[in-house]
Parts: structure tokens; C-alpha cells; sequence
């Protein structure tokens, strides 16, 4: 009885939701959850059922985290203006935030999503170039901005895609193993298509590339792979940006920033989701030269963008993760689950390839190890499951079939214990024979 009316009630939710908001407004899960509350990393639904987040990495110091939340609701008591008002939360936090990149890296802009932030980086290398092309590579998602969106390869733009992209193929270390060793294949295809642009009149701004490739599947990436393509971008007179949206503040364990992990300096970086802990604040960090350039040509003017309440927040997010020593957790409890991950390709034939590095990490789902065919089905029946089973978590990649594992950076080892059983009894329940 109880049962039936919670699925009334929920049935009644999702067909007010798509009469107001439209039908292809997406809802994860086959059965949706009904969220109400959040604390560190666990969410509770409408009914009091409480689920693990091993998913939302927005929340990245922990749901409502106290330190956060008290700096918000200070701030929001005091003053909310812009930023064509003098204030000092802005530039501590700038100067805060600008110490944790490679010194070329000096000065910032402010803005409310990581799609804004990537639109101004791509605006920052035309200004600085006085070019148009911009290469990205073909199973990846940076935005939904005009411009941005047109990078994005998994619903192609209305119209056809515009006269200066370039989509590169996105790097496969579990399919193409070979073409990974040195990244020589990623920087051909990058020549490729510098030279592409260059014949149509167009030449390089700049690349764009999240550096952990988070959306393409987070693939395992050798030492110096992307040397060769920044080597390409660079001699053709192009920038590079590096969207940190997924991998920054820190998520990869070992570094504070992806490309740092990645062993290169950008000429660009963007950041979003993490910065404010649910709160919406985002921003592009360069060089004073290339600020300067970006500037007198747009002059630029955000109303929301670094007002004195975001700075509050994501000040405090610094706080937490500097006072919680989250990258060092990141570090020692993602290879803990990894440890605890790899076993479970002895026991489950579906699981082609187990990676992923700090709190990013997951497992590429196949039909079978042999064939390497992927198993996106398998994958959604897997995160289905996991959802019935109280642990909440997605799927990415460039076939849809890696289970995508990217928690709160509070998680902890007994999350991961928990996590990896769970895990363990659905794979075998979905995924067909065992090895
Ligand atoms: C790599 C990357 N860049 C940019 C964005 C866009 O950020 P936002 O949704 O804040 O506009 C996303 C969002 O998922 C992303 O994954």
C-alpha cells in the first residue's frame, strides 16, 4: 500500500515536471529519485531513504558542509553587489586561487557556470591569436553556450557544425592500446587538423581539452601524452586550454589541477562545478597579457559573476579542502577503492578495464572481455540497480559504457568497502558469466 502511493506520488512529480520544464528534461534513473536533503556524502529522499553519493563531485567538500554553508548565509546577510563595486572577497580569493597554478597564471574572471567560463576562454584565444579555429576532440562536452555547444559531439549542432572546429579522435586506452604509448597518434590528428584550418583560411586559436578526458572516459593517459599536441598547437601559434571543470580542486589526488597531473602548463585554464560546492561560481584563470588583450577587446561584464557571496562560498571551499586535507584523501581512499576495484575483473567477465585516478575512477563494461564490444546497456542496468541498492552513480565515455565513479572528496575508505560490495553482488546479478 505505502509502496503504490509513493509511486502515485512520483508518477504525479515527473508528469508536472515534463508539463513545466518539457518532456526531454532529463531525470536520471529509470525510477527518479526524489531528493530532500544532503549532508557530507550521503543524500536522503522524500521518503527517508538514504543514498550514497558516489556521483556528484558539485558537492565537493560534502552536501550543506557547515563551513560553506555559514559563509553563504554570512555574506548573503551583509551585502550582495558586483563586481564594478570595490570589494576584497573577490581578490582574496583570486589571489588565493591564482597560488595554486604555475606563476604564468596571475589573473582571473569570474563567472556562474563552467559553460560561460569555456565560452570566455575560447573568446581569449581569438583575441589573443586574432584567429577563429578551435580544435577539440569528438567524445567530448565542454558547455552550452552557442559557441561551446558546438564542440560538443553528442547532439550535433542544428545547421551542421561550424566552419571553425575541428574534432579530433579522442584518445582509447582500453580498445587501442597502441596508439596510446606516447600520444604520436593524438598529435597527428592535431597536425591534422591544424592544417585543415590553416588550408581553409581559418588557422588556430587555440585546443581545448578537459586533461583528465573525464567525458571521453577518463582513459589511461601515459606520462607526457599530450607533449606532442601542445607542441603542434604551439608552433602553429595557438593557445591551449585546459577545462578543469571535472578533474580540478584537486579530484585526481595527486595534484590540485589536472594538467598538473598531466605534466603541462595552459595558457587558459576554466573551473566550475566544485568551485562552490552547489553554489553557482566559475572562472577562467590566464596570464595578464592575455587578460589584458581579452579586455580591450570585449570588455567584459558578468552581473552575477564574482559577486561578493560566490567569493564567500568559494573561499570557504578552499578552507575546507585546505583544513580536511582532501586532496591527500583523494589520494589515499581512491587507491584504496581501486585496489578493491580490480578484483572484481577476476569475477566479472563484463568488466573490460578498471581506472581512473584519486576520485575519479570507474570501469569500462563490455559484452565480452575478447571482443572488447561495449556494453552501454549493461552499464545503465548497473547504475539502475545500484540505485535501488541505496548507492548512486553514473555512466560516461565515448560509448556510454564506463560506470563513472566520482564522489564527494570526503569519501572515505569505509564508503569505498561499501560502495565496491555493493557493486560487487549487482555485477553479478547484470553481468551475464563470470571469467
Ligand atoms: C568538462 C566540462 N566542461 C564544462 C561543463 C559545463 O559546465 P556548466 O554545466 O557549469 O556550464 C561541463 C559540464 O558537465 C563539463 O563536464
Amino acid at each position: 500500500m505505502g509502496q503504490s502511493h509513493e509511486k502515485v506520488a512520483e508518477g504525479a512529480l515527473v508528469s508536472r515536471r515534463s508539463r513545466l520544464l518539457g518532456a526531454k528534461s532529463q531525470l536520471f534513473y529509470d525510477e527518479p529519485v526524489h531528493l530532500v536533503r544532503g549532508k557530507g556524502v550521503w543524500l536522503y529522499d522524500a521518503d527517508g531513504r538514504k543514498y550514497l553519493d558516489a556521483y556528484n563531485n558539485v558537492a565537493h567538500v560534502g552536501h550543506c558542509h557547515p563551513h560553506v554553508v555559514e559563509a553563504l548565509c554570512r555574506q548573503a546577510s551583509l551585502l550582495n553587489t558586483h563586481t564594478r563595486y570595490l570589494h576584497t572577497a573577490i581578490l582574496d580569493y583570486v589571489e588565493r586561487l591564482t597560488a595554486t597554478f604555475d606563476a604564468s597564471l596571475s589573473t582571473a574572471i569570474l563567472t556562474c557556470t563552467g559553460s560561460e567560463a569555456n565560452d570566455i576562454a575560447l573568446r581569449m584565444a581569438q583575441a589573443a591569436t586574432g584567429r577563429m579555429g578551435v580544435i577539440a576532440t569528438d567524445a567530448t562536452y565542454h558547455g552550452n553556450t552557442t559557441a561551446v555547444s558546438q564542440l560538443s559531439t553528442r547532439m550535433p549542432p542544428v545547421g551542421g557544425r561550424a566552419r571553425n572546429v575541428r574534432l579530433v579522435p579522442a584518445p582509447d586506452s582500453f580498445r587501442h592500446p597502441d596508439a596510446m604509448a606516447n600520444g604520436k597518434a593524438f598529435g597527428d590528428a592535431v597536425r591534422e587538423a591544424i592544417a585543415s584550418l590553416e588550408q581553409d583560411g581559418i588557422g588556430l586559436s587555440g585546443i581545448i581539452l578537459c586533461p583528465l578526458l573525464a567525458n571521453e572516459g577518463f582513459p589511461t593517459l601515459p606520462n607526457g601524452f599530450f607533449d606532442d599536441a601542445m607542441c603542434a598547437v604551439r608552433e602553429a601559434g595557438g593557445l591551449v586550454i585546459a577545462d578543469e571543470v571535472q578533474p580540478g580542486f584537486g579530484r585526481t589526488g595527486s595534484h590540485f589541477w589536472g594538467h598538473q597531473r598531466a605534466g603541462f602548463v595552459p595558457d587558459i585554464v576554466t573551473m566550475g562545478k566544485p568551485m562552490g560546492n552547489g553554489h553557482p561560481v566559475a572562472a577562467v584563470v590566464t596570464s595578464s597579457d592575455i587578460l589584458a588583450t581579452f579586455r580591450n577587446a570585449f570588455r567584459y561584464f558578468n552581473t552575477f559573476g564574482g559577486n561578493p557571496v560566490s567569493c564567500a562560498v568559494a573561499n570557504a571551499v578552499l578552507d575546507v579542502i585546505e583544513q580536511e586535507n582532501l586532496l591527500a584523501n583523494a589520494h589515499d581512499v581512491g587507491a584504496y577503492a581501486l585496489g578493491l576495484l580490480r578484483p572484481l575483473a577476476d569475477r566479472h567477465e563484463c568488466i573490460g578495464e578498471v581506472r581512473g585516478a584519486g576520485l575519479f575512477f570507474g570501469a569500462e563494461l563490455v559484452r565480452a572481455r575478447k571482443t572488447r564490444e561495449p556494453a552501454p546497456d549493461i552499464a545503465d542496468e548497473v547504475a539502475n540497480r545500484m540505485r535501488h541498492r541505496g548507492v548512486l552513480m553514473g555512466k560516461t565515455g565515448i560509448h556510454g559504457n564506463v560506470l563513472k565513479i566520482r564522489p564527494p572528496m570526503p569519501f572515505s575508505r569505509a564508503n569505498a568497502d561499501f560502495l565496491i560490495g555493493v557493486l560487487d553482488d549487482v555485477l553479478g546479478e547484470v553481468g551475464g558469466v563470470s571469467a
